[in-house]
């Protein structure tokens, strides 16, 4: 079901925010982060979020303003929500290849901006949940799910599927190894 898919995406993303936040604590400690893992995470970023997440809910949010305008108004601009989100990674990854090239950039400022991408993109996914994926469940007719199917593609996640690409190799380890770290803390 496509709002389930959205939803355990957003799991997914929350938990890539998470160890970016890790990782940007480490750097400003002052010690070396893991630029690997960090470079995985930008480039599922730009690459899945993007390509699938973004595109199936603005064909979710096309069909919301038809059914029920008052409740896509309350979600409010999506698109340029999701436009903003692009250019905030895109500061990030430029922070980050300055950082990586040995270029003069202030700390404070790679903090900055890795921060506010984290915490919009937690704003933004926290809205969605609330606000968004209610709204589309309640109006939404079956006939709108089947033709948002039909017109979306069926494209697996390149970090959390079985098809899983080898560029996220590193970043699915760590992903793995947190949960084992987490895991053995409950017991
Ligand atoms: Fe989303």
């Amino acid at each position: 079901m496509i709002i389930e898919r959205l939803s355990r995406e957003h799991r997914n993303i929350e938990t890539l925010l998470g160890i970016l936040e890790h990782e940007l604590e480490i750097f400003d400690r002052g010690d070396r982060p893991d630029y690997e893992v960090i470079r995985g995470i930008i480039s599922y970023f730009q690459l899945y979020p993007e390509l699938y997440h973004h595109p199936l809910e603005d064909l979710v949010f096309a069909r919301l303003r038809l059914r029920d305008p008052a409740a896509a108004a309350k979600v409010g601009n999506l698109a340029l929500e999701h436009q903003k989100g692009v250019e905030r990674l895109r500061r990030v990854a430029q922070a980050v290849d300055a950082v990586l090239a040995d270029r003069e950039i202030l700390r404070q400022d790679v903090d900055r901006i890795v921060r506010d991408f984290i915490e919009s993109e937690r704003r933004h996914i926290m809205m969605e949940d609330r606000d968004f994926f209610p709204a589309a469940l309640k109006a939404l007719q079956p006939q709108d799910w089947t033709e948002i199917a039909s017109a979306s593609t069926s494209q697996e996640d390149p970090l959390f599927s079985e098809a899983a690409e080898e560029t996220f190799d590193e970043l699915r380890a760590r992903i793995l190894g947190l949960e084992q770290e987490a895991e053995a803390d409950r017991r």
